[in-house]
């Protein structure tokens, strides 16, 4: 059992105890209220619920595109293949035009569904719950498509890959 102090809870260390924990990666994606298209990384992504079904991911309240993502009325949560770590890198950072040169199609509500994923799941944005310094937006699933393939991984801060 760890000795660390429970009150220590300091940014920094959380961030790291945070990446304890392996994720996938995530760009989700939407239109804002001038239907220009948004996307950020995202790796807060979980599953809720199959019947009906449900997703949640957490969005900063300080992150740009804030406004565009808590108003919009879908979104796509497209979820990122091992060779796609250029476009995990292009998400996270703020940018004018983030989506210049990459392929997309109009998903529901128009939210970019990027080519080359493992999986996009157009959503709803139906509830916004409050989280701290985030919102917990869970949308419910209106379409989703699977291709499944080696995932890109994130772990301590970094990529990481499956070992086969
Ligand atoms: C692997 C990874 C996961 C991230 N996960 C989230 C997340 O779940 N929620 C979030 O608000 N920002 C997350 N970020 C940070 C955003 O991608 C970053 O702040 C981005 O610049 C936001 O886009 P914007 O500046 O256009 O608003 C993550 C970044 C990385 C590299």
């Amino acid at each position: 059992m760890s000795t660390e102090n429970p009150t220590h809870l300091s940014p920094a260390m959380l961030r790291q105890a945070f990446g304890s924990f392996a994720t996938g990666v995530t760009v989700v994606t939407a239109l804002d209220a001038r239907g220009n298209p948004v996307g950020l990384t995202a790796n807060s992504f979980s599953a809720v619920s199959l019947e009906p079904p449900l997703l949640l991911w957490c969005i900063s309240l300080t992150t740009p595109s804030f406004a565009a993502f808590r108003d919009c009325s879908h979104y796509a949560i497209n979820v990122l293949s091992a060779d796609q770590e250029d476009i995990s890198n292009r998400f996270a950072n703020p940018s004018a035009d983030k989506f210049a040169g990459l392929e997309w199609t109009p998903g529901a509500g128009g939210a970019p569904v990027l080519a080359g994923c493992i999986a996009n799941f157009e959503c709803a944005n139906t509830h916004g719950y409050p989280g701290g310094d985030h919102l917990i937006m869970v949308g419910q699933i209106a379409h989703c498509r699977v291709n499944l393939d080696a995932p890109l991984l994130f772990f301590a801060s970094k990529y990481a890959a499956l070992q086969p």
